[in-house]
């Protein structure tokens, strides 16, 4: 059966093949168990209850089929709202969505789906939400006070609702209008076997705390209400704890106050507790039956709850005062008249409290007169109910059925037929049944039922619904839609189910009997003024405006319109306004009795299925068109498709129109050009048109930002340009003019220079030219003359030692002066050297040496500089004792002093007489008189002294000699400076060899094969002569402190 890729039989019914009411109902059962619910008729949405939560609900899915067309996705109540708020938007159409289906099969639900839908979709904005979220939040607060549960739905609208969402021309909200019909009133005293009394009273027991419980005097228990269906008081699946939050919650967001709110649950409870009032019989003095009230309590609660003295509400409930001309009678009432009468008011109470909450909603959303609006109606009314025991309700509910099918009739069925004839399209009629007939026998003005019925209210003299039967029967005997017991006697028919006071109605959607008792009563809907008059006594501001015709000056004996007139009236006015807007439907089936899910009774869906005339539907659908519009404004909404017709196009809208569609290349069975109007086959070639529209609109959106941005850059650029040449020529101007400026001075320059030159030319020759050089060099020589005459007889004395010199007069010989300055000076020394003796010459020349090895190395320097080189410093040539420890060497003595000796051992000293001669050191006892130690100065190889003001040197010698194999000598000379210096010159003399002397802080003595490190240090002391410490520190260190 799928025709589809991917799809589960088929999506649209107008595909279906072989069309039959059997392969109608496989393919709605098929898609059914596949969790497909929703099947098309070409734009009509069939939905089949699935009495569970689907995955196809929620933004996710709001935002798929925004964006795609009707037939591009799945069939989907959404797809259905997006074409309903598309057209509404963009064409400009005002639009009703017609929901239609028994109880039960999913009306409401699906209302609900359409408000959120367009709610998701159109603007957004904090005020556009306000009002969004108040359209939304209605349906909560009116579903509590409106629905009950019945036997066949859990959650029964007993109400019908149409609601009109007013948009602005943006398609933003504004706000709305609901209005309601027809309350089911007589639930509020009596329900039937397994239903509820409306949620809001189980509602308000379950869920208001213990506080609001105290205030409105009720107690939780539902038992203690006689209102309230004791047996089935909870609905599965129904939390009316919560569900009473959410109402509260949903009327404070419509902007209910605090007070009205708690005025709604006062008049609530006040219906509650009115059931409870329980009346006896009673007797007057005369015999007669009277009525009273059994137990007092409940009436005073009720008095003081709403601010009314208990008293007036017991005489009105028990009695009932009778205007007769200008007297007034009071008659007593008895128990089932007073019974009757409490019901009636309770009833009067709860459905005007409806209506004013109705009104207060629409008080909220109301949309201010001056605006323009495009309107989208959605209707949601009470489904076809056939039950046990029909009565007035289901007569009126029924009617309503009846005149929404003579809509779907009129506007699908006989209006598209109609209209391919004068339009003059080929048309083979296709046959329907028209109810027509059914809407009139109830309607018609002078001989409907409700005319009748109307009448019989109306009548003088004895009433009763078994007159009204009559008159019924009497005028409709040969009709073929209603029967009766008379009638059928009278054909002799014997149909034991039809009773004595009931009349049957064959109606589009089966037969229907109704129970003629209460008719008239329920008709006339009375409430005795004495009620009205004692509610409107009420203190309670709430309750006594419900009642405005309690007031007594605003009595009227005017009798108010009946309740059939009333809602024929608004019946009307609905078919009307529905007539008025471009209609979607929506038609729900109920797939089984039992409210379960997955089930789908193949027998109940026929039935439905053939009074929703589904079959005519389609065939009416599959031969006709799916889209017509007058070629004028058709041509106005494509003619951009075409180069012919856009932008201008001068001929007829129809000849255009063809010359349009033959451009597009649409096949000529799609297209059918009436009268007045063109006719489109199939949604998929206006979608294609619409598509193409779209497309070429971007285009031509694209070619205007083209040319303008084109135009706003050129004439940025001109601008540009021409202030870019002004700037240039003041600049060029401007640099010019300087330029011009700066030439100019240097011409005149020029000028002054050259005119100055020539002048001095030809005024040379009258002057004398040179004179300045030859005056200032003779001045110049004067003065070098003056002042080397004035040095020569100023010269300082000639002692060497005398350094001062007279500074020259002008900076000018300043260099000349320090010239002369040193060429005196050479001049002194050199003759200061010239007078000296060779010993003389010798003493300097050591001095000189000495300056060389140890100036600015060695602390004790410079106090030797002053004292001469004594050489025999023991006395030695008078000495003829020491003279002998010469011994053999021959050459003269040039030191000889007493030495310390360092013991590398230990560290202790001891004296020797050391000896330099030119070729030796000799070193001994002071004791003896034999030379200790000879050592060849060729053996000497250095010495090293400290830099400390101590006489401490070491005597390194080679250790190849035999003196020298032993190890260096450490010493201690009192006059170090002259013996290093004296033995440097001698190793020189005797060896041409330059002694190497080391002046530093530590230095190293060879003994006996190894060598001892000396470290000097010095110590606090300071004084002129130095004392040495030496200490041993470990094996090869002799540490020595200067003090
Ligand atoms: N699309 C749906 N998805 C899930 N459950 C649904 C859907 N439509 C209906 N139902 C179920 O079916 C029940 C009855 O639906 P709804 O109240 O809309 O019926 P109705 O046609 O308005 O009946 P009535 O004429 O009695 O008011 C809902 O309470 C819900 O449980
Ligand atoms: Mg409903």
């Amino acid at each position: 059966m799928p025709i589809l890729e991917g799809s589960i039989g088929v999506e649209d019914l107008v595909l279906l093949e072989p069309l039959e009411e059997e392969s109608l109902l496989k393919n709605l059962q098929l898609r059914y168990e596949n969790k497909e619910i929703y099947t098309y008729i070409g734009n009509v949405v069939i939905s089949v209850n699935p009495y569970q939560q689907l995955p196809i609900y929620g933004p996710e899915f709001i935002a798929k089929y925004q964006d795609y067309t009707f037939y591009e996705l799945k069939p989907h109540i959404y797809a259905l709202a997006n074409v309903a708020y598309q057209s509404l938007r963009d064409r400009d159409r005002d639009q009703c969505i017609l929901i239609t289906g028994e109880s039960g099969a999913g009306k409401t639900e699906a209302s609900k789906l359409v408000m959120s839908y367009v709610a998701a979709v159109c603007g957004k904005g904090e005020q556009v939400n306000s009002v969004k979220e108040q359209l939304l939040q209605s349906n909560p607060v009116l579903e509590a006070f409106g629905n009950a549960k019945t036997i066949r739905n859990n959650n029964s609208s007993r109400f019908g609702k149409y609601m009109d969402i007013e948009f602005d021309f943006k398609g933003s909200p504004l706000g709305g209008v609901i209005t309601n019909y027809l309350l089911e009133k007589s639930r509020v005293v009596k329900q039937l076997k397994g239903e509820r009394n409306f949620h809001i009273f189980y509602q308000l027991l379950a869920g208001a705390d213990e506080q609001l419980l105290k205030a409105l005097k009720l107690k939780r228990d539902t038992s203690a209400y006689t209102y309230l269906n004791q047996e089935v008081s909870r609905v599965g699946g129904m939390n009316d704890a919560s569900n009473f939050q959410d109402v509260q919650r949903a009327m404070i967001v419509i902007g209910f106050s605090e007070e009205e709110i708690r005025q709604v649950l006062e008049v609530t409870a006040l219906v509650l507790k009115l059931g409870n009032v329980e009346l006896t019989d009673e007797f007057q003095a005369n015999g007669i039956p009277a009525s009273g009230i059994r137990d007092g309590k409940g009436v005073q609660e009720i008095g003081e709850m709403v601010g009314l003295n208990s008293e007036e509400v017991e005489r009105a409930l028990c009695s009932r005062t009778m205007e007769t001309g200008k007297e007034k009678v009071v008659t007593v009432l008895n128990v089932i008249q007073a019974q009757y009468a409490r019901d009636a008011l309770a009833k009067n109470i709860y459905s005007r409290l409806f209506n004013w909450i109705v009104n207060r909603i629409n008080e909220s959303i109301k949309v201010g007169t001056g605006e323009k609006k495009k309107v989208m109606g959605v209707l949601d009314i009470y489904g076809f109910e056939i039950l046990e025991d029909n009565s007035f309700e289901q007569f009126v509910i029924n009617y309503c059925n009846e005149k929404l099918q003579q809509v779907f009739i009129e506007l699908t069925l006989k209006e598209e037929q109609e209209e391919y004839k004068r339009e003059g399209i080929p048309w083979t009629k296709v046959d329907y049944f028209d109810n027509g007939i059914i809407c009139n026998l109830i309607e018609h003005n002078q001989r409907g039922i409700l005319a009748m019925l109307d009448e019989e209210c109306l009548r003088p003299g004895v009433v009763s619904d078994s007159t009204f039967l009559a008159k019924l029967n009497q005028l409709f005997s040969n009709h073929s839609h209603y029967e009766s017991k008379v009638t059928q006697n009278a054909q002799r028919l014997y149909d034991h189910s039809m009773g004595l006071s009931c009349f049957r109605i064959c109606h589009y959607a089966g037969k229907v009997m109704y129970n003629v008792t209460s008719f008239i009563d329920k008709n006339n809907d009375l409430l005795f003024r004495d009620l009205s008059q004692a509610m409107w006594k009420a203190q309670h501001p709430l309750l006594r405006s419900l009642f405005p015709e309690g007031n007594p000056k605003q009595v009227s004996l005017k009798r108010p319109p009946t309740a059939g007139s009333q809602f024929k009236n608004s019946v009307a006015i609905l078919m009307k306004n529905l007539y008025s807007k471009n209609p979607n439907y929506i038609r729900c089936i109920k797939p089984n009795e039992h409210q379960q899910q997955g089930r789908f009774s193949p027998e109940l869906v026929a039935v439905q299925a053939r009074y929703l005339g589904l079959l005519e539907n389609v065939r009416v659908r599959r031969a006709g068109y799916a889209h017509r519009q007058g070629y004028k404004s058709f041509l106005e909404r494509y003619r951009l498709l075409s180069r012919s017709t856009w932008p201008h196009w001068n001929g007829g809208d129809r000849e255009g129109v063809e010359k349009l569609l033959g451009e597009l290349s649409i096949s000529s069975e799609e297209l059918a050009f009436g009268k007045t109007k063109i006719f489109i086959r199939s949604p998929k070639t206006l979608f294609y048109l619409e598509e193409q529209r779209r497309l070429r609109i971007q285009q031509l959106a694209t070619l205007i930002q083209k040319i303008y941005r084109g135009w706003r850059c050129r004439t940025h650029y001109q601008l540009m340009r021409k202030s870019q040449i002004l700037i240039s020529a003041w600049f060029r101007g401007n640099k010019q003019k300087k330029y011009y400026g700066r030439m100019k001075a240097s011409a005149l320059l020029i000028q002054a220079f050259v005119r100055g030159w020539k002048a001095r030319k030809n005024y040379r020759k009258y002057f004398r030219s040179g004179a300045a050089l030859t005056l200032a060099n003779f001045i110049y020589k004067s003065i070098a003359q003056k002042f080397l005459l004035g040095l020569k007889n100023n010269l300082p004395s000639t002692d060497v030692l005398d350094n001062t010199w007279p500074a020259a007069p002008y900076k000018c010989f300043n260099s000349a002066n320090q010239e002369l300055h040193q060429l005196f000076h050479q001049w002194k020394c050199k003759k200061f050297r010239d007078q000296l003796s060779p010993k003389q010459v010798q003493v300097l020349r050591e001095k000189l040496c000495a300056s060389e090895l140890f100036k600015g190395k060695k602390a004790s320097y410079p106090q030797s500089v002053p004292i001469p080189f004594r050489g025999d410093y023991i006395g030695l040539q008078s000495n003829p004792k020491l003279q002998k420890l010469k011994g053999r060497q021959e050459e003269p003595i040039l030191v000889a002093e007493m030495v310390k000796k360092v013991n590398r051992g230990n560290g202790k000293t001891s004296a020797r007489i050391l000896l330099l001669t030119k070729g030796h050191v000799i070193l001994t006892d002071t004791k003896k008189t034999q030379a200790k130690t000879i050592i060849g100065l060729d053996n000497v190889s250095g010495v090293s002294v400290t830099s400390l003001q101590d006489g401490l040197f070491g005597l390194h010698l080679n250790e190849m000699s035999p003196v020298g194999s032993k190890g260096d000598f450490l010493l201690v000379s009192d006059h170090v400076v002259e013996l290093l210096t004296k033995m440097y010159q001698a190793v020189l003399d005797a060896t041409q060899r330059q002694l190497s002397v080391t002046v530093t802080e530590g230095f190293s003595v060879r003994f006996k094969e190894s060598s001892v490190a000396i470290k000097v240090i010095q110590g606090p002391g300071h004084g002129e002569k130095s004392k040495l410490i030496c200490k041993k520190k470990g094996s090869n260190c002799l540490e020595v402190t200067v003090q």
